[in-house]
């Protein structure tokens, strides 16, 4: 161990910069966490698996699964403070066990910029979605009408895979150009004109929609219509929303504040996050049932049924205009922390600038998202396993890489390193503070944290007052 290392981690400054405070974090974090996940895929998969009780156990693996693993991810970003790769290897190591935990954080990188890949082609749909609105075509349009749009666009490669490039390079260019400019401001308007336009379509669609229906759909649990595999689908969404299980949160924590509170500031994240999602929902299926689509269509559900309700309502070409650039945004924030684990690899191993990794990283996503943009026209009827391109890319990130990705983080937050590493992060800087604090399951008598969903258990630990006494790991 080095020197500087054993001083632990309190001498850690990341090179990329830290964050002007505990807002633009919990901003940055809710950037990446609100996005395409919250309102395209999260009705697009519950209306697949049934609504009800799919929505349960996703709420439940939100709080229970997905908040301990934030903590987790942060946690292990903040003391280590470099890229998701070294940070493992490197607290692998401090901590008295081994630096291949370094291929968790390999896992992670390897699953980021293969989600990135189609999620750029999705928000390049949102992106061409902002120009359609704008021009009018949706105003007074039909439900069929809507959905021929969505699918001569989805059907021409030309023109989503324009759409794609152009997505792309703006997030190259922005993740180019560091971590903290521009992104605080980005999201400072972004979540909250979000909330307040879901909030207006909200108001439509309790007006205008199958209210009753939308929330009988959503809220009254069908068990019989959720198969393993939707539950398997319901535990992925809960990861993907909250950008877990690919070290985007991890690469973020490495730029925080050494004061700040993991446990609030996961919180805020989570119930944000939650919060948009469920009003996606609550809008999206009132307008489902009264225009009698289909829940259960697939990725083409939002680009359905939003752009039918905004073409009937006063101001429609407004509303629907700001709403479509504000989900660009949700989505290019998101993209952001996708990239950025990667990126910070290749700069402090492969002795690349900022820009050439950008570049090298987009270049290369970039490329592999042209599966997704063959999966929705010439490639949709070359299909295996799961489906299409798209389908197979998406079931084995979503559904295993991050729930593994996930549950290694969380084992390597609780078990691996000890129990004073961890509640020295966990601690800072509250006096009181509600912990999730217990041994673990399988103790063989160490003395470690255990903060994962098995056993999760509230204690409240005073806060030391020095962080001194901590530093050392007593069973290293
Ligand atoms: N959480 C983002 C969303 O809901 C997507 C995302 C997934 C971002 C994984 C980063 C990592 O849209």
């Amino acid at each position: 161990m080095h020197p500087e290392e054993a001083a632990g981690q309190a001498s850690r400054i990341s090179m990329h910069g830290h964050w002007s405070s505990r807002m633009a974090f919990i901003l940055a974090v809710t950037g990446s966490a609100v996005g395409l996940g919250n309102i395209w895929k999260f009705p697009y998969v519950a209306g697949q698996n049934g609504g009800g009780a799919f929505v349960l156990v996703y709420l439940f693996c939100v709080f229970m699964i997905g908040m301990p693993v934030m903590m987790s991810e942060i946690l292990i970003g903040r003391r280590g403070r470099r890229n998701p790769i070294a940070t493992m290897a490197l607290l692998g190591e401090e901590e008295g066990h081994s630096r291949h935990w370094q291929w968790v954080g390999a896992m992670a990188v390897v699953a980021g910029m293969l989600i990135l890949s189609y999620y750029s082609v999705v928000a390049g749909w949102t992106l061409a979605y902002v120009q359609k609105s704008m021009s009018g075509v949706f105003a007074g349009a039909s439900a069929a009408e809507v959905s021929a749009v969505f699918s001569d666009f989805t059907g021409s490669w030309v023109q989503t895979g324009v759409a794609h490039t152009i997505f792309m390079a703006s997030t190259i260019f922005v993740v180019a150009r560091g971590v903290e400019r521009g992104l605080e401001q980005a999201v400072r308007f972004m979540v909250p004109g979000l909330l307040l336009l879901m909030l207006v379509l909200l108001g439509y669609a309790i007006n205008s929609g199958s209210f009753g229906r939308g929330l009988a759909f959503m809220f009254s649990p069908n068990f019989a219509a959720l198969t393993w595999d939707g539950v398997l689908v319901a535990m992925g969404q809960a990861f993907f929303t909250l950008s877990l299980g690919m070290g985007a949160v991890m690469a973020y924590g490495a730029y925080l504040p050494e004061e700040t509170s993991i446990t609030s500031t996961s919180a805020a994240v989570v119930l944000a996050d939650t919060t948009i999602a469920v009003l996606a929902g609550l809008v999206i299926f009132p307008l489902v049932f009264a225009n009698g689509l289909n829940p259960s269509e697939g990725p083409g559900l939002v680009f359905d049924t939003l752009p039918l309700a905004f073409g009937q309502m006063p101001g429609g070409v407004f509303f629907a205009t700001i709403f479509f650039v504000l989900l660009s945004f949700a989505a290019w924030t998101s993209a952001l922390g996708v990239m950025e684990p990667a990126v910070a690899w290749l700069v402090e191993h492969a002795n690349r600038t900022r820009i050439q990794a950008a570049a090298m990283v987009g270049g290369v996503t970039w490329l592999i998202g042209w599966g997704t943009v063959l999966s929705f026209n010439v490639l949709r009827e070359f299909t295996f396993f799961k489906g299409t391109i798209y389908n197979n890319i998406d079931y084995v990130t979503t559904n295993v890489m991050l729930p593994l990705g996930g549950m290694f983080v969380t084992v390597f937050a609780t078990w691996v390193m000890c129990r004073n590493s961890s509640a020295d992060e966990l601690a800072a800087p509250a006096r009181l503070q509600i912990v999730a604090l217990s041994r673990p399951l399988c103790s063989t008598g160490g003395d470690r944290i255990h903060i994962s969903a098995c056993g999760w258990r509230f204690g409240i630990m005073a806060a030391p007052a020095s962080n001194a006494g901590l530093a050392s790991c007593s069973n290293a």
